[in-house]
């Protein structure tokens, strides 16, 4: 499905990712583990085309993507919900959900299912965005990607300030798109119990290099805990 070879990011000068490797099978639930500042987020962008990316290799559901602008990588069938979650605050959850559509080059009315896996958002179809708890307005993201169907979903620290009823519904979401099969998702988390309880496969960061990874349910908390300690 998506399989990353040698990349590298930079910023300017700076060189961020360093031949990274990493690879996501059909169907499966994924995650990059590491501390703050690793590049975790880079990696997430690398694949968006949102940053540099002078040598490497990503190919996604059998093509190169290196040098695609990031609407057709969207087009191509890859959800993004960037970390801080970035939804239009002035818009309505109504609005907002049909810019995702929009964004991905589709129409038409949002789907039925959208509202089964977020039931809240239902009921808050003509509230503005920025009304939203933070919980919700990381729902909304999730959501505004999946209208479009993606075959990739990405999440960039999906739990990050988010109280923990809201972490328990977002995993039951995760859980529930894993089990029907449809999609696949690559997660960056640094809440390694979360991990834990959705994904199948994870890979440690540091330094812009994967120095680890391993079946989810083989994960040694105590080591893993340990690199990600500040
Ligand atoms: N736009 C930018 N320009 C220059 N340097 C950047 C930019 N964005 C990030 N960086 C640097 O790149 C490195 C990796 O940042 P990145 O956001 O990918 O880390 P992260 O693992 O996602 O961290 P966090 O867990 O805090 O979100 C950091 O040193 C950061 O300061
Ligand atoms: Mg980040």
């Amino acid at each position: 499905m998506l399989s990353v070879k040698n990349l590298t990011a930079c910023y300017g000068e700076s060189t961020i990712l360093d031949q990274v490797n990493l690879a996501v099978a059909p169907g499966q639930v994924v995650c990059l583990l590491g501390r703050n500042g690793v590049g975790k987020s880079t990696f997430l962008k690398s694949l968006m085309g949102l940053v540099n990316t002078p040598q490497g290799s990503i190919v996604f559901d059998g093509r190169e993507m290196i040098g695609d602008p990031t609407y057709r990588r969207a087009r191509r069938g890859i959800g993004y919900v960037p970390q801080g979650r970035d939804i239009f605050p002035q818009l309505t959850v109504a609005e907002n959900l049909q810019l995702g559509l929009g964004m991905a080059g589709g129409k038409g009315a949002i789907s039925d299912k959208i509202f089964s896996l977020f039931p809240v958002l239902k009921t808050m179809l003509a509230r503005k965005g920025g009304d939203l708890s933070g919980g919700q307005q990381q729902q909304l993201a999730i959501a505004r990607a999946l209208v479009s169907k993606p075959k990739l979903l990405i999440l960039d620290e999906p739990t990050e300030g988010i109280q923990p009823s809201v972490i328990k519904d977002i995993g039951s979401v995760i859980k529930q798109l894993r089990q029907e099969g449809n999609i696949t998702i690559l997660i960056v988390e640094q809440y390694l119990e979360f991990i834990m309880t959705v994904a199948d496969y994870y890979y440690v960061m540091e330094k812009g290099q994967i120095v680890a990874e391993g079946l989810t349910k083989e994960i040694n908390p105590e080591e893993i805990q340990k690199r990600m300690a500040v």
